[in-house]
């Protein structure tokens, strides 16, 4: 296989014209990798979870480029021209939100708000509004809408999901990208790196702020995420 790219959790490499494979490092960064450790076994969980979300939007009939698990860290995608957009869909305050609007967290939010940041590390991943995006030219105004078409409703087939298994599912991040055969569909990976999932019952946290903040063993949430989802 020829090595594509190596990102922060994960490295791409390409398998033929039209499939890449994804693998799962054990590599946990925060902050914009200034705070980085490694964290063995969270790659398998990571490619566990993500493969098992990225089904469930295929059965409900979301396009993403999720193929199949090929093993415990490797995943099988189609290959995707990818937009350097982050889309952030919230629905309890937290994180980046509370912090740039002086929120209280925690406070369910009447209607789910979808936020866009410029991916670009160089930058700090700004946010951004739907101007920049078409000013900039990162995506047209119709894609734009369906990207966020899109994510409101992997939000509610997840958001009804977790909560199925006792989770909450406080926020996530998506990013999206045009398949070969010119489809906008969901990339990347959906895992506890990329959404914040509180206990429904106790509120604890399970997710990456476990290791962005010091609030406890970060494979223990992992676990106790793709425990729940596994119906254990
Ligand atoms: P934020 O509150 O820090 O903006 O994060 C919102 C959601 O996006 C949260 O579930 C974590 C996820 N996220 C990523 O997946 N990658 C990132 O680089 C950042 C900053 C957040
Ligand atoms: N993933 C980003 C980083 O490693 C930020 C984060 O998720 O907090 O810097």
């Amino acid at each position: 296989m020829k090595f594509l790219y190596e990102g922060k959790a994960k490295k791409v490499y390409e398998l033929d014209e039209r499939t890449c494979v994804i693998y799962f490092k054990d590599t946990a960064t925060a902050f914009d990798a200034t705070k980085r450790a490694e964290v063995e076994g969270k790659g398998i969980i990571n490619n566990a979870i993500s493969s098992l979300l990225f089904a469930l939007l295929e059965e409900r009939g979301i396009r993403t480029h999720f193929i199949k698990k090929l093993s415990d860290r490797e995943m099988l995608v189609w290959k995707a021209k990818r937009l350097d957009i982050e889309v952030v869909v919230r629905n309890i305050t937290a994180g980046s939100l509370c912090k740039r609007l002086g929120l209280k967290e925690g406070e369910r939010l009447k209607k789910p708000l979808v936020e866009l940041f410029y991916k670009k590390d160089e930058l700090h991943d700004p946010l951004i509004c739907a101007e920049h995006i078409l000013m900039m030219g990162l995506t047209d105004a119709k894609s734009l809408r369906a990207i966020r078409r899109t994510a409101l409703k992997v939000n509610s087939i997840l958001k009804n999901f977790f909560r199925e298994h006792g989770l909450l599912l406080v926020d996530f991040k998506l990013e999206f990208g045009f398949l070969p055969d010119g489809t906008l569909a969901v990339i990347d990976e959906i895992s506890p790196d990329t959404c914040r999932l509180w206990d429904a019952k106790t509120g604890e946290k399970l997710d990456k702020d476990r290791f962005r903040f010091d609030l406890g063993d970060l494979l223990e949430g992992y676990k106790k995420v793709l425990e729940r989802l596994q119906g254990g």
